[in-house]
């Protein structure tokens, strides 16, 4: 009953895909016998975080169902619940459900009548290859130094999109500096990381790296290339904007609340 919705917002690639997230965890897709539906999933292994991926009800039934949703992330031992990426203009829902608006985000779109794809041109004696399995370490540490806390990703999410999706490393002389994560779900793709580590910035790493990215997602035939970047982050839009992709108007939003568990998770 929950596929057709959760398909429409491209949370997974396949059916089969969903059914064996489903599986691992009955927990994390809850409906009510109204026909409203919540698929739930941990945000970062190394936080409190219990991630709403979607919810389907309509607003007036919002603050119940994410009530609903706060005993459950309790119970499983999360400290707090994320709202799905929602428009600004619809914040307010969440809000009356307790959530804050935790992060502002702006998604962009790869305008492909002016997309003219370039060679990668990284600094002398760097040079982009796929990533090996060997190389996760170095991308946890990268990942450590470019992203705070909330957005890092924990060695567990990166070793799963080594298996399922498309890593690029930028290497230097003395081993990774930077890497890239693009993912295709149907007919859309989507760049999910862009990282340099601070001390090799400014040399042309993240715009050959980003190049590598859309050029790869472009020849793949998808009929959209997206990503999003956080609205303060001032550099990667700049960057974005440099190499042709659009900001699309109206900002989307994380929020943020307490679920009421006051102690420590276990990850049994
Ligand atoms: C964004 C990021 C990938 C840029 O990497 P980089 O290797 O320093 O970028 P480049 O040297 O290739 O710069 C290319 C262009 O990006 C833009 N840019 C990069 N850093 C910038 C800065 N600090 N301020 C303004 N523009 C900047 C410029 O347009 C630059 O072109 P120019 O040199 O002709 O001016 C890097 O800063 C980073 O990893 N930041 C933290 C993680 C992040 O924000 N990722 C992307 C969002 S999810």
């Amino acid at each position: 009953m929950v596929w057709p919705a959760v398909n429409a917002a491209h949370l997974f690639d396949s059916h089969a895909r969903f059914q064996r997230f489903r599986s691992e965890a009955p927990w994390r897709v809850q409906v009510t016998g109204r026909g409203e539906a919540v698929v739930l999933e941990e945000w970062r292994s190394h936080l409190d975080v219990l991630a709403m991926r979607g919810l389907w009800c309509s607003g007036d039934r919002v603050p119940p169902l994410v009530e609903q949703v706060a005993r459950v992330a309790a119970g499983q031992g999360y400290g707090r619940l994320l709202s799905p990426l929602v428009a600004v203009g619809v914040a307010p829902v969440y809000e009356r459900a307790g959530l804050s608006v935790h992060g502002s985000i702006i998604a962009l779109r790869l305008d492909r009548s002016a997309w003219k794809p370039e060679e990668p041109h990284p600094a002398p004696g760097v040079r982009l290859r796929q990533v090996l399995a060997d190389d996760l370490p170095a991308l946890v540490r990268i990942d450590a130094e470019c992203f705070d806390e909330f957005w890092r990703y924990d060695p567990d999410r990166l070793a799963r999109y080594l298996m399922e999706d498309r890593l690029v490393v930028a290497e230097g002389p003395e081993g990774p500096i930077g890497y890239t994560l693009a993912t295709i779900v149907r007919d859309s793709g989507t760049l999910g990381r862009l990282a340099v580590k601070p001390s090799a910035r400014n040399l042309g790493t993240g715009e050959a790296l980003l190049r590598e990215a859309l050029s790869f997602l472009v020849r793949t035939g998808v009929g959209m290339v997206s990503l999003c970047t956080q609205e303060e982050n001032l550099a990667s839009r700049m960057l974005y904007r440099k190499v042709g992709l659009t900001e699309l108007t109206g900002r989307v939003v994380f929020l943020m609340r307490q679920t009421g568990f006051a102690g420590k998770r276990s990850r049994e």
